[in-house]
């Protein structure tokens, strides 16, 4: 197959794709240099999968930049990639306009030091009428956290009189969530090969389906992108229901 771009139908792109983009370290440790060299790498990758998403017209891309739980990470490790973020978004900002890139973020951001924080606010309003793909940054995020903030303002709601019980549903919920107003992801794409989830959008992936692949996330690109997207086209999605239910057979 000389590229799976050539196999893609593109009409029946998925309209939302999330990405674990996990492997730095490895990928690091293979060159024999220091886990940030890694991180470092990394943000190559990041253009090429915003670029590509933005080619295809996939309309949101959502990329696990840094967890809840990546806060336990030595200070040295979770500074330089703080720094690098904030590097990387002065940096990327001609280009995202460029290239109608809309960023957003999910997460506890008010956690970020304040130098980031002041920088995402900047890049955020910067880009806030580009009409191309939505790029969507997880920082500081886990899907626990995000669901238990949603009951926690769920119930002041309801205390405050604001929404009954009997007027609560999934739709309502989804409300309360980060993500609230996006579809939920057809495709998630986690690299390095660990088969879990890490705590990412735990509410919104019931029915993704999902790519995991060996490759480092430096070493992602848009070959990898389109190939992940092939193997989504592959799949029958079912919901529940039966092969036969989907294709009824013609008598
Ligand atoms: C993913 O790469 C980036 C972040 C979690 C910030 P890792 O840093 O987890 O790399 P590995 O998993 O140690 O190789
Ligand atoms: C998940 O990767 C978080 C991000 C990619 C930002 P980790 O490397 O932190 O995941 P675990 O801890 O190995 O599950
Ligand atoms: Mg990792």
């Amino acid at each position: 197959m000389a590229s799976f771009k050539e196999h893609i139908d593109f009409n029946n792109l998925p309209r939302h794709i999330a990405v674990i983009m996990d492997g730095n370290g490895r990928w690091a440790k293979k060159k024999g240099a220091m886990r940030i060299f890694g991180h470092r790498n990394a943000v190559q990758a990041v253009r090429d999968v915003t670029e590509c998403c933005g080619e295809l017209g996939v309309k949101y891309l959502t990329l696990y930049a840094f967890s809840t739980e990546n806060w336990n990470r030595p200070k040295e490790e979770v500074d330089g990639l703080m720094e690098l973020l904030v590097n990387t978004l002065k940096q990327e900002i001609g280009t995202l306009t460029e290239n109608q890139v809309k960023l957003m973020t999910i997460g506890d951001t008010s956690h970020l030091p304040a130098d980031c924080q002041r920088n995402l606010q900047w890049a955020i309003n910067e880009t806030r009428n580009n009409s191309g793909l939505t790029l969507n940054l997880a920082l500081s995020y886990s899907g626990r956290w995000e669901i238990m903030k949603a009951v926690k303002q769920l119930v002041a709601d309801a205390k405050a009189g604001k929404i009954e019980e009997k007027d609560i549903n999934e739709q309502v919920f989804e409300n309360y969530l980060q993500t609230s107003g996006i579809p939920d992801p057809e495709l998630l794409i986690r690299t390095s090969g660990e088969l879990r989830i890490s705590n990412f959008l735990l509410w919104q992936i019931a029915y993704t389906e999902l790519f995991i692949t060996p490759t480092l996330w430096p070493d992602f690109r848009k070959e990898h992108l389109y190939e992940a997207i092939w193997s989504y086209q592959q799949r029958e999605r079912r919901f529940g229901k039966t092969s036969e239910q989907l294709n009824p057979v013609s008598r």
